[in-house]
């Protein structure tokens, strides 16, 4: 299939219908913005040169374009449109930002048609070239076309002119084949007609449409390609629009990829936008947002309910009703439900983020888990260790964040409070409630539990009457009498009435047994 030389994308207009203080054609749509999909679709014609005409909030859409991917920011050029308005104007602005030898097909389409696609406008190139066209336009049969360019044909069935709907007569606005906006000129018939167009016309524009008259005139042949796909033509104008055609882009994006062999429980009720790529035998569930640059390996499960945003999940991992973004899940992995996974998580193979667990930049080891209720933030964990419940990797002093290390094969107890900097040497265990303020070396058991204290009676005492105190007598009268069914081994009866309770007396029967407790009180 031919190539065109050049595609010249019209994105000058202001797009009031939005009421946006965002340019229209920046209105994101499956991931990327309606500007991006255009030269998506003009890229993939094979042009060498992409020209994008601006005028309204110029500056931020050149910014825009700078931050696309660079098969496009790096063969497309701005052109600025003047004062004069109209889509003639726009492509002769155009025109002088190509070289003036240039030959070949100028294809012209516009900004805010994004499910446009190269295979369409590369039919429109061969359709041209192969019928020796000055110029042909893509046109469509719609049920209602008000608001757009009639297709006036002659007798014989040939493309006489476009007539504007403001322009047109009674007659012609009965005429349901529309101008879709897209075609295909030779270079040579964009330079002869272009700078010949008046504003002599209902808008006091420069319509791009009269170059087919021109032409015409001029003996030049000119013809209209019919599309069945309506969709592809169909330009954003509203958020009505923006929205119908999004769900539309996203059924067809999850009809490719079910094709390709991943399973779409709910396609109503899934959504992947366009850079996302799936493996096979990938199984998406109901409620699930792929986006950015997100990666799925093969037999991967995500969801229900899961956003992946530019994660990377390998292999037959599991991600089950969590957020991820920025973060890479190794094969075989779990995460969730109910997981947070901040940008610079990288989990192991085989490894685990449980439920109600938020993770960055956190390097989590093979096979380590971190199961439940855990912030592990700015930490390095080795290979197969494991994170007890509530742990908290206290990253910030409240000025700056510093790095926890963990060993391989490690337990961290229940409620243990990592306050980095500090390390965990490998095979080391910590106590439940521990606070590890200081590096635990390789093997050891780090505790600082204070002793228990009971003060047997205290709430008979302190709290009388209350619902409590109640419970607490009812219970030593049951275990009295030898009634109490939650007493032990026949210990019924053998407790002690209440004592006004003093704090060195109980204290002194749970005395610990080694120095960590002693290290801990002179600390
Ligand atoms: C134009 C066509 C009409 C066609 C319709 C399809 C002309 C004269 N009419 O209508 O036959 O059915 O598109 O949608 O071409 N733009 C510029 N500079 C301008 C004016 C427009 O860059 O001065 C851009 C807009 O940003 C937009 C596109 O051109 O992307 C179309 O402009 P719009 O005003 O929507 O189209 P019409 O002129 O109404
Ligand atoms: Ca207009």
């Amino acid at each position: 299939m031919p190539s065109p030389s050049a595609v010249i994308v019209l994105a000058a207009g202001q797009g009031t219908r939005m009421k946006s203080t965002t340019p229209k054609v920046m209105h994101p749509l499956g991931g990327r913005s309606l500007l991006h999909h255009a030269l998506e679709a003009a890229a993939g014609t094979g042009a060498g040169r992409l020209v994008v005409v601006l005028r309204h909030q110029r500056d931020l859409l050149a910014e825009h374009l700078d931050g696309l991917p660079e098969h496009i920011s790096g063969s497309v050029a701005i052109a600025d449109q003047d004062e004069i308005p109209g889509t003639g104007r726009a492509t002769e602005c155009a025109l002088a930002r190509l070289p003036e030898d240039l030959d070949g097909t100028v294809l012209v389409t516009y900004g805010d048609v994004p499910l446009l696609s190269a295979a369409t406008l590369r039919e429109l190139t061969e359709f041209h070239e192969t019928g020796g066209h000055g110029v042909s336009v893509l046109t469509a049969r719609v049920p209602d076309p008000t608001g757009y360019g009639r297709i006036v044909r002659d007798a014989g069935g040939g493309l006489a002119a476009i007539v504007e709907q403001k322009d047109a007569s009674a007659e012609e606005r009965a005429i349901t084949e529309i101008n879709s906006g897209i075609y295909a000129f030779r270079a040579a018939t964009l330079r002869a007609h272009l700078p010949a167009l008046s504003t002599d016309n209902a808008q006091g524009e420069k319509y791009l449409t009269d170059v087919i008259g021109l032409a015409r005139e001029a003996g030049e042949s000119v013809a209209a390609m019919t599309t069945q796909d309506l969709w592809q033509v169909e330009g954003v104008n509203d958020r009505v629009q923006l929205a119908r055609l999004g769900k539309e882009f996203n059924r067809r994006l999850l009809e490719h990829w079910m094709r390709e062999g991943v399973t779409i429980v709910d396609p109503d009720a899934t959504w992947v936008d366009a850079g996302v790529r799936l493996a096979q035998d990938v199984t998406v569930l109901p409620g699930s947002h792929l986006q950015g640059d997100t990666v799925v390996g093969a037999g991967s499960v995500i969801g229900p309910d899961t956003t992946l945003r530019d994660a990377r999940v390998d292999v037959g991992a599991t991600v089950t009703r969590s957020h991820v973004q920025g973060a890479v899940i190794g094969a075989g992995a779990t995460v969730g439900p109910f997981s947070y996974l901040r940008p610079g998580t990288d989990l192991g193979q085989d490894g685990k983020i449980g439920a109600f667990a938020e993770t960055k930049n956190a390097q989590i080891g093979t096979g380590s888990k971190v199961p439940h209720l855990s912030y592990v933030g700015d930490a390095e964990i080795g290979e197969h260790s494991n994170i007890g419940c509530g742990t908290v990797f206290v990253n910030y002093d409240g000025v700056s964040k510093h790095r926890t290390r963990v060993g391989s094969h490690v337990r961290i107890g229940s409620d243990t409070m990592l306050i980095a900097p500090v390390t965990v040497g490998d095979g080391a265990y910590s106590g439940a409630g521990t606070v590890i303020r200081k590096d635990v070396p390789p093997g050891a058991l780090a505790l600082n539990v204070a002793p228990q204290r009971n003060l047997e009676g205290w709430v008979e005492q302190k709290r009388p009457g209350s619902a409590a105190a109640q419970a607490a007598s009812s219970a030593r009268e049951a275990e009295q009498s030898g009634t109490s069914p939650a007493a032990p081994d026949g210990q019924a009866g053998t407790r002690a009435q209440p004592q006004p309770h003093n704090d060195q007396e109980t204290n002194a029967a749970q005395g610990q047994p080694d120095q960590h407790t002693s290290e801990e009180r002179g600390a």
